[in-house]
């Protein structure tokens, strides 16, 4: 498992420095979800899949960026389910971006997810790795080498409010929601980016992270296999929780096809259990 850590480390360092080099334009290919690929969504998923190329404990990858699974050692152990470059469309504005990385043991379902890592490509390039072992830990690069900064631990209530998708196509309830944490004095902490949203909640401390069904996204937009369930380990691990609308544990998904997807919400336990009130949700 260290080899799969030092190799994120290496593709953090080559992906920042794509970013920070590298064309910001459009590609002339789509993902396997028909959106666009950014030139950078396509070279970040190229370095990744070149560092584990070499790794022989890796039996399979999955990308965001592909369809279908990609075998790469028939003996390995384990696959890796990641998004090369989650918020791409954010680089050109120059706002942080980020990696994820799930690594799974056997079929690619919550429950058989044994770590995730995500790299935040930011002023400073910062890495989370979380493992059964207990709390997520966090890294920062100082000329190309990741230095331990501390454990990760959610407090109990803080006060970000990070809210995904279009208002306009939100339910009643989950506004009135939103709208009652604003007005418990929580602050608008929106970024667009997954990774960097979700980075700022688990260090400042705590809040919640939503992303709903929504009129026009049923399903939510954020896939469970390299986002979702990736995310709510290191939420879990670091003493917050992760669920879907129905109150369901994000660990507890069981995607039908990899780029599945789903509501999720993340976050400290105050703000999720609230949530739970307001979805009406029985526990
Ligand atoms: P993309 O990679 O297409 O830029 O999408 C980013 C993802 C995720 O990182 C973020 O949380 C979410 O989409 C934002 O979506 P909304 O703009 O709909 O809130």
């Amino acid at each position: 498992m260290q080899s799969i850590f030092e190799t994120i480390k290496k593709i953090a360092i080559k992906i920042d420095y794509a970013i920070k080099t590298e064309d910001l334009g459009y590609s002339d290919s789509e993902n396997s979800s028909g959106e666009e690929q950014l030139k950078l969504d396509v070279k970040s998923d190229y370095i990744i899949e070149l560092a584990f190329n070499d790794i022989s404990i890796v039996k399979a990858l999955v990308s965001e960026e592909k369809e279908g699974v990609l075998e790469l050692h028939p003996n390995g152990i384990y696959t890796i389910c990641y998004d090369p470059l989650d918020g791409s469309s954010l680089a050109d504005v120059n706002l942080s971006v980020g990696s994820i990385f799930g690594i799974y043991k056997g079929e690619l379902k919550g429950e058989n997810l044994i770590a995730s890592a995500y790299v935040v490509y930011g002023p400073r390039i910062e890495l989370v790795i979380a493992t059964k072992k207990g709390k997520p830990l966090h890294y920062r690069a100082t000329e190309g080498l990741f230095n331990f900064i501390g454990e990760i631990t959610l407090k109990e209530k803080w006060n970000i409010n990070a809210p995904g998708g279009t208002q306009q196509n939100w339910s009643n309830h989950h506004k009135t929601f939103i709208d009652a944490l604003f007005g418990e004095g929580y602050r608008l902490r929106y970024s667009g980016g997954m990774v960097p949203d979700l980075h700022q909640i688990l260090l400042k401390g705590g809040g919640i992270f939503s992303y709903p069904e929504t009129s026009d996204k049923p399903d939510g937009k954020l896939r469970q296999l390299f986002e979702i369930i990736p995310f709510a380990f290191i939420y879990e691990q670091a003493g917050g929780q992760a669920i879907d609308s129905k109150g369901k544990r994000l660990m507890e998904l069981v995607p039908k096809h990899p780029h599945d997807t789903s509501p999720c919400f993340f976050g400290s336990n105050y703000e999720i259990e609230a949530l739970k009130k307001a979805y009406k949700v029985k526990t």
